[in-house]
């Protein structure tokens, strides 16, 4: 194939006057070849930074690393330095970074048929779909991309279902969510939220939404008795409340109360499904199945956005052709990526793995000193350590990261620990002892 060149391309777009000069558009084009999967940007992390800084909202406060290459646990910033990944792109990347066998199926699949209108048939659209339904016990599934675009049509679904088929009156459907559950940043989303840093400034908020305390079956039970209510979407672990775990049971609670009161149960396994918890789904913790199952991130490998929400016909089929989509949901790009991630799980034992290890994980820091580290939780490889906060939980992930492991604090005090579950016992004892060592380091 010809390489575009600078001239062509600028003479093609026919760029405007305000566009930045060809010399400009030159030494960009220059400075972002990357051959080899080798990291040739002639860029120092601190002008990534700066250039982000600069160019880029700022919704998000990163830790300063300024990658450029990653390969199953590791990760790679533009000076060569090499980091365990202790996030995983929050459980998007548990078959560890750029799995050969996901990037197989996006190249092969890039080059012969990317997306088509959903006004027309693919011949790997069905595929997936077989497969996945097939894999989680289901009838159907709806296609989407991202992990919130997954939760909001979850809603609109069981909205559909609670007129149609529990017959509340129009306009009067009502969704119970749990306080500290996180499912994304639409305006829907938001809408749920009980986290200031989300909600605030955003209003007005979705109507038709309720809030339940997490893991209070007596508060659940008295709101779901009320008839108007279709539908409890809820996380089987709240990840970024800061893996909270609610108690043994608490799901199978769940699916008892939600039955009894006619109301659909919608589990949002965004981050919590696909071996991140030592099960292929969280809840088959509890052997339960919830009505609408909600799924993300890993559903592609951290390759492609791809979700993806899962029903029964009776629930899947209250809608109807073109009262819901997506012009990305479902193209043949995303389909042939997630069936490789779905295999990729199944054939690596990635469920197995992730109980074996998270189990070593949460032993080991379970030793460490309880005025450092007070409380060790989680399950699989979704784990969290809440520091004492006479520790700056920020500075003990700049430390992790000087001593070569990547990780982010949330909620001030609380540090996520989730490897992709493809990490071996060697790799995870080396991970242990930098974290060990880091917050023993803080030990005045
Ligand atoms: C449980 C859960 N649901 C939904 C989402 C939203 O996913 P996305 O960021 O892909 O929209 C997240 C993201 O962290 C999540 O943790």
């Amino acid at each position: 194939m010809q390489p575009v060149t600078v001239q062509t391309m600028y003479t093609l777009l026919k760029l405007p006057r305000h566009h930045a000069p060809l010399k400009t558009v030159k030494k960009m084009l220059r400075m972002s070849q990357v051959t080899n999967n080798v990291c040739k940007r002639n860029l120092s992390s601190q002008n990534v930074f700066d250039r982000e800084d600069k160019f880029g909202a700022h919704n998000y406060h990163p830790l300063p690393a300024a990658l450029c290459k990653a390969e199953g646990v590791y990760m790679w910033d533009v000076e060569g330095r090499r980091y365990y990944d202790f996030l995983s792109a929050y459980s998007a990347v548990n078959q560890g970074h750029c799995h050969p066998k996901i990037v197989k199926a996006l190249i092969d699949q890039a080059s012969v048929l990317t997306l088509v209108s959903r006004a027309f048939y693919s011949d790997v659209l069905g595929e997936y779909e077989e497969f996945a339904t097939k894999l989680f016990g289901y009838d159907k599934l709806l296609p989407m991309n991202t992990g919130v675009e997954g939760g909001e049509t979850a809603c609109k679904l069981a909205r559909k279902w609670g007129y149609a088929k529990k017959k509340i009156p129009e306009n009067q459907a009502k969704i119970i969510f749990a306080n500290g559950n996180f499912w994304g940043r639409t305006l829907a989303a938001v809408s749920s939220s009980t986290d200031p840093s989300s909600y605030s400034g955003f209003g007005p908020f979705m109507p038709g939404f309720q809030l339940v305390p997490y893991n209070d079956l007596e508060a659940l039970e008295e709101a779901l008795k009320d008839a108007n209510v279709c539908a409890f979407m809820v996380e089987p672990i709240q990840g970024e409340a800061g893996v909270v775990v609610p108690d043994d049971g608490y799901l199978k609670q769940v699916r008892r109360l939600c039955t009894q009161y006619n109301v659909l149960w919608i589990c949002d396994e965004v981050q919590t499904g696909l071996c991140r918890t030592g099960k292929l789904l969280c809840c088959d913790h509890e052997g339960v199945r919830p009505d609408i199952l909600v799924l993300g991130k890993a559903l592609s490998g951290g390759v492609y956005p791809v979700s993806a929400v899962l029903a029964n016909d009776d629930i899947m089929l209250c809608i109807k052709p073109g009262e819901h989509g997506s012009t990305y949901g479902g193209n043949p790009l995303g389909c042939k990526v997630a069936v490789a991630a779905l295999s990729v799980l199944i054939e690596e034992n990635l469920a197995e793995n992730a109980e074996k290890m998270g189990q070593l994980l949460r032993k080991e820091l379970s030793l460490l000193p309880k005025d450092v580290v007070s409380i060790v939780r989680g399950k699989g490889l979704l784990n969290a350590v809440v520091i004492n906060k006479d520790f700056d939980a920020w500075e003990v992930c700049l430390k992790l990261k000087e001593n070569g492991l990547l990780a982010k604090p949330t909620h001030g005090d609380i540090i996520r620990f989730a490897p992709p579950l493809v990490i071996n016992e060697e790799q995870m004892k080396e991970c242990i002892k930098i974290i060990k060592d880091t917050i023993l380091s803080f030990k005045k």
